[in-house]
């Protein structure tokens, strides 16, 4: 994971990166060989599914240990959500909709996970939509629960009708999470420089983004 390993210094990082100095570079690479998902064992008692009407405040709780304990993983930080009376997911959570949701890891009927899915509303982009807010507890990783969630997340939000891909954005040096995302057919598109900054800290933001026929192509472990 990222924490303290996520400042960089600017430019340097993003030439390594794509091996490009521009900021930003498009064309996801169509001729990238597909990752193979890994067999790795996972708990028989974890369950990934739907929050429902009513468990908003448990995502929420989950939501705001995430930006305290990984500040460097996330563009928001803790306190300026901890003040945000109503997140955008909880209302989707307690309203049910089926654009925008929180997939949420149980394990042992304990919330050990999330990952949000919403779909871009623009007439012109409504095919396409993004993941975001994926975390797992650290006491629960290493198990899978991260790509176990993020499988029923794809699978999920490839149900949806009209849903032809799925992207999400992480900090450059996440290679956990870039490792992660590369299992279920996930290829970078693009790197922009500069994205978060704080005071002389600065990180770059890594754009990846998966089709429904890449991700179904990935073996399932
Ligand atoms: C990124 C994150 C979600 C991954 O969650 P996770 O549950 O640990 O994910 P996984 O278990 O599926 O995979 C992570 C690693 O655990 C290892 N692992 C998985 N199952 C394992 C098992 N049974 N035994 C040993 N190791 C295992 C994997 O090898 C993998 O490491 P690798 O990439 O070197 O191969 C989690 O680290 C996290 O929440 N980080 C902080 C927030 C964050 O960065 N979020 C992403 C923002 S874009």
């Amino acid at each position: 994971m990222i924490d303290g390993e996520a400042r960089c210094s600017g430019q340097q990082e993003a030439r390594n990166f794509l091996g490009k100095s521009e900021g930003f570079e498009h064309a996801p690479g169509p001729t990238t060989p597909l990752t193979r998902c890994r067999t790795a064992p996972r708990p028989s008692d974890l369950v990934c599914r739907k929050l429902r009407p009513g468990e908003s405040g448990v995502y929420r709780a989950l939501r705001l240990e995430s930006l305290k304990r990984y500040p460097d993983s996330f563009g928001s930080t803790y306190a300026e959500e901890a003040q945000v009376s109503r997140l955008a997911f909880e209302n989707a959570i307690d309203e049910g909709t089926s654009d925008r949701f929180v997939v949420a890891a149980f394990l042992r009927k304990q919330l050990v996970g999330i990952a949000g899915f919403a779909r871009r509303e623009r007439h012109k982009t409504r095919h396409r939509s993004e993941i975001t807010q994926v975390y797992v507890d650290p006491d629960a990783r290493g198990r899978s629960i991260g790509e176990t969630l993020m499988r029923a997340t794809l699978e999920m939000g490839f149900a949806q009708r009209g849903i032809e891909q799925v992207e999400l954005s992480l900090v450059s040096t996440n290679h956990a999470a870039r490792r992660l995302y590369e299992r279920l057919g996930f290829e970078a598109f693009g790197l922009q420089a500069n994205y978060f900054k704080t005071g002389d800290l600065s990180w770059h933001q890594l754009h990846m983004q998966v089709t429904q026929e890449r991700f179904l192509a990935v073996d399932p472990a």
